[in-house]
């Protein structure tokens, strides 16, 4: 499989390859893939003439250089586990930093109504900065009909769609289910940074999420969260950085349920100095 190291060559590829009928789909990623960004790539395959996945760790959207120089790097590993799902669909996009930010690594200033500063933006200052301005510049780059983002990342979905409609992008922003391991923990690629117990004892985030969707719809916000926090304090290995219930336009934290609207339940989390975050439709 071919992996383009710039953007002028995927280009000039895109351009070839493409009929006037034809679907492009576009899937970007951080690398290290696992089946989460598999399932991606299946609907953008299933929907789209071609895919193109980007594998670029953005350094603008992380908080700390040890942070981003400790984020995985497996490209050969990628480009085999994307040719197990096509051999001559995909494109694969892996430039480096330069391609995409010249000489000046910095990112764009987005307001998002506030999304920006709630929960990953409010533990991780500037992130969504560093997400906006990467998203933005390869969708303008692959020019692609449909981009396709992952639930996971619920508040960076939303952000995306934003982003889109105030830079006016001409592009369909698909959001796709969470892929779960078999013990219900949502794949990442920080999975891999878990002992054998921390990987066992993560579980109990999604069976806190499945528990808070049961009682939403019987007891009142304060008590579900009180419980849950009673669960992380009884539990030594975890440190819960926030559990909110927000509606899922604003994504503000209820106190009160209103009738009609949709609610989606959070949770960041660390267990040792791995960091994971979930979420669950609630209703
Ligand atoms: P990354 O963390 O590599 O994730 C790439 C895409 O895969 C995102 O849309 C994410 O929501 C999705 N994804 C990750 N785990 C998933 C899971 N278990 N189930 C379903 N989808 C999952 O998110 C990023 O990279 C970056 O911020 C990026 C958008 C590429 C910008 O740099």
């Amino acid at each position: 499989m071919l992996v383009y190291k710039t953007k002028v060559d995927l280009v000039d590829r895109i351009n070839n390859l493409m009929q006037p009928d034809f679907s492009l789909g576009f899937v970007p990623t951080m690398g290290a893939l696992h089946q989460g960004h598999l399932s991606l790539v299946k609907s953008a395959l299933a929907n789209n003439n071609f895919v193109v996945v980007s594998v670029f760790v953005n350094p603008t959207q992380f908080n700390s250089s040890s942070d981003l120089n400790k984020y995985p790097r497996s490209l050969a590993k990628d480009i085999k586990a994307l040719e197990t799902v096509s051999k001559d669909s995909i494109l694969i996009y892996a430039p480096e930093v330069e391609d995409l930010y010249g000489s000046k690594i910095k990112s764009e200033s987005f307001n998002f109504m506030g999304i920006e500063s709630l929960m990953e933006g409010n533990s991780r200052p500037g992130h969504f900065n560093g997400v906006g301005t990467i998203v933005k510049r390869l969708l303008q780059i692959v020019n692609p009909n449909k981009a396709y983002f992952g639930e996971k990342d619920f508040q960076q979905l939303l952000i995306i769609k934003k982003m889109v409609e105030q830079e006016g992008l001409e592009v369909k922003i698909v959001g796709c289910p969470i892929e779960r391991e078999p013990n219900g923990l949502a794949m990442s690629s920080r999975n891999g940074r878990l002992s054998p117990k921390e990987f066992h004892e993560s579980a109990m985030i999604y069976e806190i999420l499945q528990t808070v969707k049961q009682k939403f719809s019987s007891e009142d916000i304060a008590s579900t969260c009180d419980w849950v926090l009673r669960r992380f304090n009884n539990n030594p290995l975890f440190e819960l950085d926030y559990f909110q219930i927000s509606d899922i336009e604003s994504l503000m934290p209820i106190k009160e349920k209103i009738p009609n609207k949709k609610y989606r339940a959070f949770i960041a989390a660390y267990i040792g100095d791995v960091r994971l975050i979930d979420n669950i439709d609630l209703n």
